[in-house]
């Protein structure tokens, strides 16, 4: 069930941008993220306070799209945007009460290395050891409490605007100059202060939303109320939202997302106090992704050779584009494997998003765009077209998991609770160069909800790095779960075609963490308490 009942007006102005829409879809294809630890309480407060002007927010900047009604607030697009969220340890470094923190969940105050276990961070293949000195519990000894994050457009010279290089000298600056306040130092990368992150680029060298091992990403994005105008939100919700399970669409509801608001228990669930301390605000799962991008070509160039000879595909490529897309459930190209289960069909489907010689479209840009997300599973319950073990089928089961999802009557069927409440933000952005001969690139992946144990860590532990729910015992995700030794992944064959069903052994540890941390990203109300020392839970 949703939170529909209650009315959601969401205040943009009280929440941090960044949250409703991932900066790299607003035109921010650059990102420093940078570290700051405390050692007075006072110190840190002014930091904060320092830089609490500066922050930007959710409120939508004026476009040729959208302009702003008579009347309200118009704020401009900035040309880099500065957003705060802190640890645990860090709301303590800064004097917020305990009687507040101790409303904050477990799993928050625990932080993320001590979620090893839970989160698959501690095996052989994927130790606590690897990760950046930075993030180190037993690493330089200083505690991560604030995390700076700055986003930035791009200049006409196709890199970051100069004002990107200003913003990072400023809270460097205000580091210097504050005693108790220090940037960290320990990213791996070229700046050891400052994560840096870029996107992908295009054939023409623009931006664009691939990540490096070759598929289009940031396509699926939840959906939930207040997010969008109320114009828009019906339409924004299909294939976004939550379904029925009868092909219907509603936004999820807000407190999935955001805190102080009702969630799809149409509760509101238990915060930190006071209220305004934690409405409005959210908690965000920092995953600094390291993605071995040569181990994973080689195997999927072998095990597609042997994917060409069990089903006789015609051509390596096809054999290779056919494997990439069982293991993500899209082809590289972002169709998914619901809509275009062959590579004939995929071809298909792409010739009908082109104009024919007369110039009509079959299925134009808005069409092609709907139908990349407009599906569900519920038609290929054995994983014929999409496999059960999938990554998206796993990260997003849709109506996989509807408990009446076999009914024929559709007006029966109710969608999936358990999935309703699964459902993650993913921002950030990739980080390194494939090719560039360092083997140093991966995404910094934001894990955005307002339950970190429920819905992130169920994730990453239950449909990541197990597969009971994918039908596929132990089996991990294909593409980033956690591979041992004797890691396979099945993949069904239709039982038209007459082929066997493929079992492609010998996955290896293709992503691995190099460090992160859960963040708490207060509302603006909760920012100016902290920063002026005055949360009062009583
Ligand atoms: C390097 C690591 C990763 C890579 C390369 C990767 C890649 C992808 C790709 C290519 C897609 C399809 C594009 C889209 O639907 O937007 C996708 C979707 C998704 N991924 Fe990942 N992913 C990674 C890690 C993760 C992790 C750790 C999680 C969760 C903790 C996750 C959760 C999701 C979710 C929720 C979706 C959307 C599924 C849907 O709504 O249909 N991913 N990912």
């Amino acid at each position: 069930m949703s939170g529909r009942k209650y009315p959601v007006d969401i205040e943009y102005a009280d929440i941090q941008g960044g949250i409703l829409t991932a900066y790299g879809r607003l035109g921010f294809p650059f990102g420093r993220f940078g570290l700051v630890s405390i050692s007075d309480a006072a110190d840190g407060r002014r930091f904060v306070e320092a830089l609490r002007h500066k922050v930007t927010t959710a409120v939508r900047w004026p476009s040729s799209k959208q302009k702003i009604p008579p009347g309200r607030l118009v704020v401009e697009r900035p040309l880099v945007t500065l957003n705060l969220a802190f640890t645990y340890r860090g709301l303590e470094a800064l004097g917020v009460p305990t009687r507040t923190r101790r409303g904050l969940p477990d799993e928050f105050m625990d932080g993320m290395a001590a979620r090893a276990k839970i989160l698959g961070d501690d095996t052989k293949e994927n130790p606590l050891s690897g990760w950046d000195e930075v993030w180190r519990p037993q690493g330089t000894g200083k505690r991560v409490h604030i995390l700076v994050m700055l986003n930035a457009q791009m200049g006409p010279d196709g890199q970051p605007v100069p004002a990107l290089g200003a913003a990072q000298a400023d809270v460097a600056r205000l580091c210097d100059e504050i005693a108790g306040v220090e940037l960290l130092s320990g990213h791996g990368g070229p700046d050891p202060h400052w994560q840096q992150l870029e996107a992908l680029r295009d054939s023409k060298g623009l931006p664009c939303p691939k990540e490096h091992f070759g598929y289009t990403d940031a396509i699926s994005d939840p959906v939930f109320e207040g997010q969008y105008p109320k114009e828009y939100e019906k339409d924004r919700a299909v294939g976004f939202g939550a379904t029925d399970g009868a092909g219907n669409w509603r936004p999820l509801a807000a407190g999935e997302f955001l805190l102080g608001w009702p969630d799809e228990a149409q509760e509101i669930p238990g915060a930190a106090m006071p209220l305004d301390f934690s409405r409005n605000g959210t908690f965000i799962a920092y995953r600094k992704l390291h993605q071995d991008v040569d181990a994973f070509n080689a195997w999927v160039d072998w095990a597609a050779g042997r994917l060409q000879q069990a089903w006789n595909l015609a051509t390596p490529d096809i054999a290779r584009q056919t494997l990439l897309a069982k293991m993500a459930g899209r082809w590289p190209d972002g169709v998914p494997l619901d809509v275009a289960p062959t590579f004939a069909d995929l071809q298909r489907f792409n010739a009908e998003c082109e104009p024919d010689k007369e110039g009509h479209v079959v299925r134009d840009e808005s069409a092609r765009a709907r139908a990349l997300v407009d599906f569900g599973y519920r038609e290929d319950p054995d994983g014929i077209k999409c496999p059960l073990g999938a990554h998206i089928r796993r990260c997003n089961t849709r109506d996989t998991l509807d408990p009446r999802g076999d009914s024929p009557d559709a007006s029966t069927r109710m969608g999936s609770a358990l999935n309703n409440r699964r459902r993650i933000l993913r921002r950030g952005l990739p980080y390194g160069n494939a090719g560039d001969g360092t083997n140093d690139q991966g995404i910094v992946m934001l894990v955005t909800c307002a339950s970190l144990q429920r819905q992130f860590e169920f994730v990453q532990q239950q449909w990541l790095n197990y597969g009971l729910d994918a039908n596929s015992g132990n089996d991990t995700c294909p593409l980033v779960g956690n591979h041992g030794e004797d890691e396979k992944f099945v993949i069904p064959a239709d039982p038209k075609s007459g082929d066997p069903p493929f079992i492609a052994g010998g996955l290896k540890q293709w992503v691995t963490t190099r460090g992160g941390d859960y963040f708490f990203v207060p509302s603006m109300t909760a920012l100016r308490m902290i920063g002026m020392g005055v949360v009062d839970p009583t």
